[in-house]
C-alpha cells in the first residue's frame, strides 16, 4: 500500500440523525486499495453507523458513499455486495448446527446448473478459500463444536468467498487472544496483499498499531482526524478521541490489607472442562483470571455461579461448605456476575436502560417486593454516569444503543447490585479507553468497600493494573499464581499458551 493507491470507498458528508441523537454529523471517509484503515472512537462515536450506512443496513439522512466508481448510497444491501463489499459483524452471524463449508456458502447458492452443488466441491472450495487465507481446519466440523477463533476464520472465509474489493471488520479481535490473533492478523495481511481494502475498528488501540496503515478518529458523531499510523501514537490517538489525556488507572490498595474469606474453591472439577482447582479469594481482594481463550475461565465462572454443575470439588461460601444449583441460589447467597457474552446474557432490548440496570437490583435488594424506587434509581444513576454512559435518556431502550454503551448498561446492573462476591468475565471488552478507567476506578471503589472480585480477562495489561493476584489457567486447570507486581506479559502468556496435545485437538 502507498498513498497513491486508488481510492475504493469514499463516503462524503454522510449525517444520520436519531430522535434525540446526531450519530454522524457530516463524516467523510475513504478507503484505498491494499490498506488497512482503522476506525476508532468512543463508545457512540458513530463508528458502527458509519459501517451501517456503508453496507446499506441504514439510510443515511445525507451524504453519498461512492465503491469502485458506483455510486452505491441508494443500493441495496445485495447490490453492494455483489460489487464486492464483505461485512464481518461482530456477532459472527454463524449456523452452529451447520459445518463450516457450509457457512461458508450460505446463502451463496453455490450451484452448478441449477442444483446444488454437492457436499465434496463444497468442502474442497472451502478448503481452498481456508487456504487462501493461510489456515487450515476441517471444513466438515460443525460450526457449534469450534472455539471461537476458527469460528471467525470462518466467517472471513464467508466474507470474502466472492471476490470482495472492500471487508469491513467491526471488533473482530475483542474475543480472541494470543496465537488466534496473530493468525487474525496474518489473515488480514494476505487479504491486503491482493488488493483488498480494509476497515479495522476496535478499542485496542496497540492493535492499530500493529496492522494499521492509517486511522480515523470519530467523535461524538463528528469526524476529527485521520492520520498515517507511522506519524501518530497512543496518546495522541486517545486526546483525539477523548478530547483530554487520560492517566493510567494506579491500583492504590494492593497492598491493603485483606479481610475473611469471601470464596474458597477446593478440588473443583467438571468434566472435560475443568480439573482439581482450587484457591481462596477475601474480602476487599481483587483476583484477576488470565489465561487464553478457551482456557477454562468463563466454565469457571459458570460453576461457582451454579450455572453448571461441579463434578468434584467443593465450593465454601464465608467458610461454610456450600452447594450452588442455580443463579437463583447464587445471587441469594451474594454472588454476582458479569457474563461475557452480555449482550445474549445480560440485557432486555425492548426495556430502557434504566429498567434494565434495575433488573438484578431489584433481585438483591429486597427478597420482597417492597422495592425502594428511590434508592435503586439513585444508585443505578450513579454508576450509568460514572461510566458516561450515552443515551438521549435513561428511558431510551437499549436497543438503540452503541454496542460499548450496552456493555456498561450491564456493568452498571451488577456494580450496584449488593453482593459479597462479583466476577466479572471480560468487563471491559468493546469499551473505549476513557470508560475503561472509570470501571477500574469502580472495581477499586467496590474492593474498598469489602467486595471480594474475581477479574477473568484476556487483555494482559488489564488484568495486571486491576489485580491484587493473578491465577493463570491453561486447558481447565490453573498453571501458577504471579504478582501483579513483578510480574510481565511473557511470564503471564508462557504459563497460559496450553500443551501443543490440546491445540491439535482443536485444529485437527
Ligand atoms: N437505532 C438507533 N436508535 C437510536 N439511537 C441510535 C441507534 N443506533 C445508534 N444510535 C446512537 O447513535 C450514536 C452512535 O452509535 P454507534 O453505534 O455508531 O457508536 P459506536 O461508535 O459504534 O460505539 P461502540 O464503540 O460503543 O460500538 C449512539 O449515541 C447511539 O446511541
Ligand atoms: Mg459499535
Amino acid at each position: 500500500m502507498n498513498d497513491t493507491s486508488e481510492v475504493v470507498l469514499r463516503a462524503t458528508a454522510v449525517t444520520k440523525r436519531y430522535a434525540g441523537v446526531t450519530a454522524l454529523d457530516s463524516v467523510s471517509f475513504d478507503l484505498r486499495a491494499g490498506e488497512v484503515h482503522c476506525l476508532v472512537g468512543e463508545n457512540g462515536a458513530g463508528k458502527s453507523t458509519l459501517i451501517k450506512a456503508i453496507t446499506g443496513a441504514i439510510t443515511p439522512d445525507s451524504g453519498t458513499i461512492v465503491l469502485d466508481g458506483n455510486d452505491i448510497t441508494k443500493a441495496s444491501m445485495r447490490t453492494r455486495r455483489d460489487l464486492g463489499l464483505a461485512v464481518i459483524y461482530q456477532d459472527l452471524q454463524l449456523v452452529p448446527q451447520l459445518s463450516v463449508a457450509e457457512n461458508i456458502f450460505l446463502g451463496a447458492e453455490l450451484k452448478s446448473g441449477a442444483k446444488l452443488l454437492d457436499k465434496r466441491t463444497m468442502n474442497a472450495r472451502a478448503k481452498e478459500l481456508l487456504d487462501n487465507l493461510g489456515v487450515s481446519f476441517r471444513v466438515d466440523a460443525r460450526v457449534g463444536e469450534l472455539g471461537i477463533s476458527l469460528q471467525q476464520l470462518t466467517a472471513t472465509a464467508r466474507a470474502i468467498s466472492r471476490d470482495s474489493r472492500v471487508l469491513i471488520m467491526d471488533e473482530p479481535s475483542a474475543v480472541l487472544s494470543g496465537h488466534e490473533l496473530d493468525v487474525l492478523f496474518g489473515v488480514v495481511k494476505r487479504l491486503t496483499e491482493r488488493g483488498i481494502g480494509i476497515i479495522y475498528i476496535s478499542h485496542r488501540l496497540e492493535e492499530i498499531f500493529r496492522i494499521g496503515d492509517r486511522v480515523t478518529v470519530l467523535r461524538d458523531g463528528h469526524y476529527i482526524a485521520t492520520s498515517n499510523v507511522a506519524d501518530t501514537d497512543q496518546p495522541a490517538l486517545i486526546r483525539q478521541m477523548v478530547g483530554r489525556d487520560v492517566e493510567a488507572y494506579q491500583n492504590d490498595t494492593i497492598d491493603a490489607p485483606k479481610g475473611a474469606e469471601v470464596l474458597r474453591l477446593e478440588n473443583v472439577g467438571r468434566k472435560g472442562a475443568l480439573h482439581d482447582i482450587s484457591f481462596t479469594v477475601r474480602e476487599g481482594e481483587v483476583v484477576g483470571i488470565a489465561g487464553l481463550v478457551g482456557a477454562g475461565r468463563t466454565e469457571l465462572a459458570r460453576v461457582i455461579m451454579g450455572l453448571d454443575r461441579l463434578d468434584t470439588g467443593q465450593v465454601y461460601l464465608g467458610g461454610k461448605p456450600v452447594k450452588i444449583s442455580d443463579a437463583t441460589k447464587a445471587v441469594s447467597q451474594g454472588i454476582a456476575l458479569v457474563p461475557e457474552d452480555r449482550r445474549a446474557e445480560g440485557l432486555v432490548s425492548m426495556l430502557s436502560v434504566e429498567q434494565n440496570a434495575c433488573l438484578s437490583v431489584i433481585a438483591t435488594m429486597s427478597p420482597f417486593w417492597l422495592v425502594n424506587y428511590r434508592a435503586m434509581h439513585q444508585k443505578v444513576g450513579e454508576a450509568i454516569q460514572a461510566m458516561a454512559v450515552k443515551a438521549a435518556s435513561v428511558k431510551s431502550p437499549v436497543s438503540g444503543l452503541s454496542g460499548g454503551n450496552q456493555q456498561k448498561v450491564v456493568l452498571a446492573k451488577c456494580l450496584s447490585s449488593e453482593c459479597k462476591l462479583l466476577i466479572m468475565d471480560e468487563p471491559t471488552v468493546g469499551i473505549d479507553v476513557g470508560a475503561k478507567k472509570e470501571i477500574y476506578n469502580l472495581i477499586g471503589k467496590l474492593k474498598e468497600q469489602g467486595l471480594a472480585v474475581i477479574v477473568i480477562s484476556s487483555e494482559l495489561p488489564e488484568i495486571l493494573t486491576v489485580s491484587d493476584r493473578i491465577l493463570v489457567m491453561s486447558a481447565g486447570r490453573v498453571r501458577g499464581e504471579v504478582d501483579p507486581r513483578s510480574a510481565t506479559q511473557e511470564e503471564i502468556l508462557e504459563l497460559a499458551i496450553p500443551p501443543m496435545s490440546a491445540i491439535l485437538e482443536e485444529v485437527a
